[in-house]
């Protein structure tokens, strides 16, 4: 397939909350918002999706969940250590023009790429107001980093610990926004989609499907849309919630 992998050096990989880590390599390629890359690590078959967290400099930021075996093994990666990856993929966010009021609406780690949706959305100057809604199980994590890009941070968990109980999509009334800028579990993604279509606000989803390539040539990540089947991967992540089938 005659996909390229560099060795990048790590700078760090902490456990910033439980099973949950930030992964900071060194990486001077332009990045876009929403794109991913692909971690290769050695003892793994397949290598990994993980999206961009945030970009500063040369400094690649990514946050994963530890669910698998591949996840397992890039959470045993210690600074100085070089992983594989290769990278950005995936057509992004697209927040180069004027958007209006946004709300970005994510669940669990889906709120990892968002921290770089807000960072661009407010470096360009594109956004009249950014409000971020984020849903978590039980505890919350990277939300302090949000603080300096958006205007409004509302927070839900299903235990009450944090924020108001109950799911992000009881208190996001999409009425409110022009754009809703979304990443999280599809169920929860569905249902935020069904929302704008009821008030005709711009919905934008980013999909979560099994990768293998991650550069269009398996076919393994396909979604359905109104066109028939597109590649997650390559067509997308990120694609219109009235396109998309979920
Ligand atoms: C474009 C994209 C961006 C992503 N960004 C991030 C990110 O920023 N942070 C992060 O933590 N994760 C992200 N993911 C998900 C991440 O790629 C998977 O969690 C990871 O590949 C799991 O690998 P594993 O070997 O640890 O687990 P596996 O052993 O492969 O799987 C463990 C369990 O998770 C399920 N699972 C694995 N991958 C997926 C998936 N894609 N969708 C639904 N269920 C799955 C499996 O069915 C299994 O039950 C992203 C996925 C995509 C497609
Ligand atoms: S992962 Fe191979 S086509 Fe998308």
């Amino acid at each position: 397939m005659g996909i390229v992998y560099k060795d990048v050096t790590v700078i760090s990989n902490d456990e910033i909350a439980k099973g949950i880590f930030k992964l900071v390599v060194k990486d001077e390629n332009e990045i876009k918002c929403g794109q991913f890359y692909m971690l290769k690590v050695k003892n793994a078959l397949l290598p990994r999706p993980i999206s961009i967290c945030e970009k500063e400099d040369d400094k690649l930021t990514f946050l994963y969940a530890v669910v698998g075996t591949g996840t397992e093994e890039i959470s045993k990666i210690k600074e100085s250590d070089e992983i594989k990856i290769t990278g950005p993929l995936g057509n992004g966010f697209n927040v180069n023009e004027k958007l209006g009021r946004v709300a970005l609406v994510s669940g669990g780690i889906g709120t990892a790429p968002m921290l770089q949706v807000a960072k661009e959305l407010r470096e360009k100057n594109n956004a009249s107001n950014i409000d971020l809604y984020a849903g978590f199980r039980d505890d919350v994590y990277l939300i302090n980093d949000f603080e300096k890009y958006v205007d409004n941070i509302n927070i839900t968990t299903n235990t009450g610990k944090h924020g108001k109980k109950g799911f992000v999509t009881e208190v996001l009334n999409p009425r409110d926004y022009d754009v809703v800028l979304c990443c999280g579990p599809e169920v929860m993604m569905k249902k935020v989609v069904e929302m704008c279509k009821e008030c005709g606000t711009k919905i934008f989803v980013s999909m979560e499907k099994h990768m293998a390539c991650g550069v269009g040539a398996c076919l393994v990540c396909t979604c359905k849309t109104k066109d028939g089947h597109k590649r997650t991967c390559k067509d997308g992540p990120v694609f219109d919630g009235n396109y998309v089938e979920l």
